[in-house]
């Protein structure tokens, strides 16, 4: 039986500088569609960065990002010195509303838990009505429906990032991108959101790119796992041959749970 898997987002090249600081250097990755693929890392490794550049949030220094077949006529950013930053170009737009970032302390906007979930809906044409209803369902899928009409300031770190999963249950990008989603969450949160995560992925066909520093949490979630180790790819691996067979020494140490100096 052989899977035939179209990579949905392809970077090559990838660099990124603070100041005088080189924060990611030839960053290559493949995200297959319809998979859940985990970038893992330590503190500091550069991953929010990379993350903020895929879901262009952010633009790179050089390279390029390759998103197939999520917009007709939208497909490759190339950043060189020349480039109009695609973070804030219109013609990215189409691009950027089909992709969704999940923030490690999510956004919370000053309005109601409920408002909060409608509000990208409404950004992307869908009436008043119709997004209500659809980001009640989401908020019951997630577990906290009973907190629609409360401030959205006055929630939990955990319910916080239930409704980060929440709007990406109402929105369904076609893209995810989550920011150490399960950073603020207790075991029942955590197994929900992984749950939820796999839901999306399985029944309602989204891909998503997910940043932890937890080896169990990739180990139960991702279909590919990369380790980013102080901003480059060390290795990208489907999770098994990652996981019992890491080609370089830098995984095979992090896997093992060692301190990498
Ligand atoms: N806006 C910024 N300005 C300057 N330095 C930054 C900025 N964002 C991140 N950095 C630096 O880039 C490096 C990578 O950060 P980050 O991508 O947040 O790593 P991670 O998410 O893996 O912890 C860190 O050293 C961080 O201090
Ligand atoms: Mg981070």
């Amino acid at each position: 039986m052989s899977a035939i898997s179209t990579d949905l987002v392809t970077a090559r090249g990838l660099r990124k500088r603070f100041g005088a600081r080189e924060v990611l250097q030839d960053i290559d990755l493949s995200v297959s569609a319809g998979s859940i693929t985990v970038i893992l890392g330590t503190n500091g490794a550069g991953k929010t960065t990379l993350l903020r550049i895929l879901g262009l949030l952010e633009p790179a220094d050089e390279g390029t990002v390759a998103y197939d077949g999520i917009v007709p006529g939208v497909s490759t950013v190339t950043y060189d010195a020349s480039t109009r930053n695609p973070t804030q170009d219109p013609h990215y737009l189409p691009l950027r509303r089909r992709m969704l970032l999940a923030f490690q302390h999510p956004a919370i906007f000053s309005s109601s838990v409920l408002s909060n979930v409608m509000y990208g809906l409404q950004l992307r044409g869908v009436s008043r009505a119709e997004a209500e209803e659809r980001s009640m369902a989401a908020l019951r899928e997630v577990g906290i429906a009973e907190r629609a009409r409360q401030h959205a300031s006055s929630l939990s770190g955990g319910e916080a990032a239930r409704l980060s999963v929440a709007r990406a249950l109402a929105l369904q990008p076609r893209l995810l991108f989550l920011d150490e989603p399960s950073a603020s969450l207790d075991p029942y949160g955590t197994k929900l959101l992984e749950d939820l995560l796999l839901h999306m992925r399985d029944d309602l066909g989204m891909t998503a790119v997910v940043v932890t520093q937890d080896i169990f949490e990739a180990r139960r979630v991702a279909d590919q796992v990369a380790f980013l180790h102080e901003g480059r790819i060390i290795e990208q691996a489907p999770r098994d041959d990652f996981f019992t067979h890491p080609r370089d020494d830098r995984t095979r140490r992090f896997v093992a749970g060692e301190l990498l100096v």
